[in-house]
């Protein structure tokens, strides 16, 4: 996993990004141009998951038959319902009488036909390995998958799982911090403007905002960290104990669950100045000073990616796919949305993933660029 999300293994694939931002920019200018209304997740999801699709798979992942949309399907239902799991799985006793059992044969159902999926893409991508249409991630993992004699031995369930997990952790997530960023955006028209100005004033209007541009938008990046630490996606982050241990005077037990409130630490007062507005400046003095004992106590109260050994593996590419998708939305349209604000409500229930409670459904108008 960190050999395909690596800086190197990103440099090489970011053609792949550039083609599927544009597919993204020509499908939203199509409805605009039919004044058509749509929903920021959805388009969001499906562009996340076709990048990784063709940047894991290559041309055996085909956005023409829809595969990065049918991805989507999938992780949607498994997301709901794995949540739901791990939660009846934390709280045990009370929920095994709500039905676990039904759960767990409702997560394996949509399991199945997800693997079904998994595998038709994975027969097409061994047919097409002698072509120039391989990529180095599915190479290497069916390098080793071949090899009776390597250390670690990959099975066929091995590639389809990994395959399942990054879809599943990339997609949700980055489309729901999106759609949680553009909701403030739209809710203070200031920040759209600004940002606006500052894509401008770096990118000018004959091309589309690329990559290369994102160091020199700090007020973008400072949204997006702020959109993040009000809205993170993994709001509380689950953890087990392996062994027994002695914390702060307590001694805790071997199989211990333990769950971190990121999102309580990231609205705390004591650490955070007016920490329920939304202010991006806020991490525009942070990221300035650059200090070391800064740094760390930014790891400490910031969050949204998790920490330690299972903290996030696609944070850079995760900054990279929001940053660009956001930029390309204020870049090139204006946007209706239904009444006066978008209504920011949380989704509630047994949830692991914070998402708006409804969908953030606006109408895109091609920006008209004065000279
Ligand atoms: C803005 C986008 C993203 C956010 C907010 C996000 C957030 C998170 C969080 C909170 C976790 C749990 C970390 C923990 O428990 O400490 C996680 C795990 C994970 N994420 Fe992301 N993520 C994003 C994008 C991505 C992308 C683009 C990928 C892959 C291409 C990815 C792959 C994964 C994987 C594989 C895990 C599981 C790691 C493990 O269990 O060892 N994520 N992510």
């Amino acid at each position: 996993m960190a050999r395909a999300l690596g800086p190197q293994a990103l440099e090489r694939t970011r053609g792949v990004r550039v083609a599927e931002l544009e597919r993204f920019h020509r499908n939203i200018l199509d409805k605009a141009m039919k004044k058509q209304s749509l929903k920021i997740g959805e388009e969001a999801r499906i562009l996340v998951n076709n990048t990784l699709g063709k940047m894991s798979l290559g041309s055996s992942f085909s956005v023409e038959k829809n595969d990065g949309t049918k991805v989507s399907e999938f992780s949607i239902k498994l997301a709901d319902l794995s949540q739901m799991f791990c939660v009846a799985q934390i709280f045990h006793k009370p929920l095994e009488k709500v039905g676990i059992s039904l759960l767990k044969k409702q997560i394996m159902d949509v399991s199945h036909k997800f693997e079904e999926l998994l595998e038709n893409i994975l027969v097409k991508y061994e047919g097409k390995m002698d072509n120039h249409q391989s990529t180095e991630f599915m190479d290497a993992l069916m390098a080793a998958y071949r090899d009776d004699n390597a250390e670690y031995k990959i099975t066929r369930n091995h590639i389809k799982a990994l395959l399942a997990e990054l879809f599943f952790g990339a997609g949700e997530s980055s489309s729901s911090t999106t759609r949680w960023a553009m909701g403030e955006i739209f809710n203070n028209p200031r920040i759209f403007e600004k940002l606006r100005k500052e894509i401008d004033s770096v990118v000018g209007n004959t091309r589309l905002i690329q990559e290369s541009d994102l160091p020199k938008l700090p007020y973008l990046q400072a949204v997006v960290k702020e959109s993040l630490r009000l809205h993170p996606v993994g709001a509380v982050l689950p953890r087990e104990f392996t062994q027994d241990c002695n914390i702060g005077g307590f001694y805790i037990h071997e199989g211990t669950s333990l769950v971190i409130n990121a999102y309580s630490i990231m609205r705390d007062p004591d650490i955070w100045e007016d920490p329920n507005e939304f202010k991006p400046e806020r991490f525009l003095t942070a990221s300035r000073s650059g200090q070391e004992d800064e740094k760390k106590e930014q790891t400490l109260k910031f969050l949204p990616f998790g920490a330690g050994r299972r903290g996030c593996p696609g944070l850079n590419l995760g900054y990279t796919l929001v940053e660009t998708t956001i930029g390309v939305m204020v870049q090139c349209f204006d946007w209706e949305i239904e009444g006066d604000k978008v209504n920011m409500e949380e989704g509630s229930g047994l949830r692991f993933f914070l998402d708006l409670a409804h969908p953030l459904k606006c109408t895109p108008i091609p920006r008209i660029i004065k000279s």
